[in-house]
């Protein structure tokens, strides 16, 4: 049995949950490696719906659970959603979390919320979850890691010096009042003794599950183009969604990693600002948004809509080795009578058939459609790709060709079952 990544290839809000529900009953281990409460994933199981922004969605299967040292972690958040899942009959029980995970503490959010209102025009867009500014307080080796949590003194200390600097920030430049760090400390203390038994070696825990031959699922958050490294920086997330950062955010090597399935929606969408070649900004782009329900899981923002972009897929295929793609909602393009496709960009007046490397050239780029024959039978009930009316099955081929990679899912409505797969996830 392998180590499986899922990931993201456009801008989030893929389905991600979809497929790794698919995998679900058969992981022994799935695993958050990067990101925290600003992702959010929603599953139908049983009619219900469930809907969580910290913990892995794996946390409704039958396998351990797992929050790898490259997620930042909102304790109240976390203790809330094991909470309201409890409530519901869900056993949390096994979650195991790593002791290098960082905290988001509650100057994280307000530094969030501060600076996207002091940059304005040029703001990001964030969740506002505290998710930026304790991703630089890593990187800036002044962040509160998990395991400080079982070290007073320490932690006392730790807060204080991080908190003794942003106050300079937020008095004198946000003109916000000043953050107490004793009542920080007192907050982030009262969830230790609840954290400490979920505390492992998760990298060793991982590593040797797979010699075991167990089925480890790694479950991405975001995606690849809000990657900080390879996204639309700045417009971006501050961590590695990409299936890189499942080494990095939890301690298995690259030799462990056997599949890597990227999800792509069978249509694009984007929260918060940056570039979007593809986005309908008309009366198209809101029908999209209605038939898709494309309203925030985390903050109920409206997203941004858009016809497939062959070329923000391919590139995530590309840079991420994808072994395969589970194509999403594609029950949503029902009712169209011509389907366009995003194959190649007009920038400056030349066709550029790659995602471009410039920022700028993004940002000036005009997509080139192909137009593909839409359908208007409902296809939510088909079960095998066979059963697909001619033009669906010809709208997935083509884009299984221009994005370079297999299609081996196809979800055609939101419950688990209604899915449709090509070549097991699994093998
Ligand atoms: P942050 O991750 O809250 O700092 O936000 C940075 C950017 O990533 C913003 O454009 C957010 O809207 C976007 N973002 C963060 N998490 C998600 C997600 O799970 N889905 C879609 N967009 C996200």
């Amino acid at each position: 049995m392998p180590g499986i990544v899922v990931i993201g290839t456009q801008w989030g809000d893929e389905g991600k949950g979809k497929c790794t529900d698919q995998l679900g009953d058969r992981t022994d281990y799935t695993v958050r490696y990067s990101g925290g409460n600003n992702a959010g994933h929603t599953l139908v199981v049983n009619g219900e719906k469930y809907a969580m922004h910290l913990l892995p969605s794996g946390v409704l299967n039958p396998g351990i659970p797992v929050i790898g040292n490259g997620v930042v972690i909102d304790l109240d958040v976390l203790f809330e959603e094991i909470e309201t899942l409890t409530a519901r009959g869900v056993d949390v029980s096994k979650l195991i979390i790593s002791a290098n995970a960082h905290i988001i503490a509650p100057y994280h959010r307000t530094l969030d919320k501060v600076t996207e209102r002091f940059l304005g025009k040029r703001k990001i867009g964030t969740t506002g979850r505290g998710v930026g500014p304790t991703y630089a307080d890593k990187i800036n080796r002044i962040g509160i890691r998990v395991q400080d949590l079982f070290d007073e003194e320490l932690l006392r200390e730790k807060v204080e010096a991080s908190v003794a600097q942003k106050n300079q920030l937020l008095v004198k430049l946000y003109n916000h009042r000043a953050i107490e760090p004793v009542e920080v400390a007192d907050h982030l203390l009262s969830f230790a003794d609840r954290i400490r038994p979920m505390v492992r070696d998760v990298g060793r825990e991982l590593n040797e599950a797979l010699d075991d031959g167990k089925l480890v699922l790694f479950e991405g958050a975001q995606a690849h183009h809000l990657d900080v490294d390879h996204g639309t920086y700045p417009f971006v997330t501050s961590s590695n969604p990409i299936a890189a950062g499942a080494c990095t955010g939890t301690g298995v090597g690259p030799t462990r990693i056997d599949r890597i399935i990227g999800i792509a929606k069978a249509y694009t969408t984007r929260v918060g600002e940056g570039p979007f070649p593809t986005e309908l900004l008309d009366a198209d782009g809101d029908r999209l948004r209605e038939a898709g329900g494309e309203f925030g899981t985390t903050t109920g923002r409206p997203r941004r809509c858009g016809w497939f972009d062959a070329l923000v897929v391919e590139v995530a295929a590309t840079y991420n080795g994808l072994t395969d793609v589970f194509l999403t909602k594609l029950d949503i393009l029902t009712g169209w009578e011509k389907i366009p496709v995003c194959v190649a960009y007009d920038i400056d007046g030349e066709r550029v058939e790659h995602y471009p490397v410039l920022m700028s050239d993004l940002m000036k780029a005009k997509p080139i459609y192909e137009f593909l024959d839409g359908w208007t039978e409902d296809i939510s009930e088909c079960r095998t790709f066979e059963e697909l009316p001619e033009n669906t099955q010809r709208y997935v081929r083509r884009l299984e060709e221009l994005i370079g990679c297999r299609i081996s899912g196809i979800g055609v409505g939101p419950a688990r079952e209604q899915t449709i797969t090509l070549h097991d996830l699994i093998d």
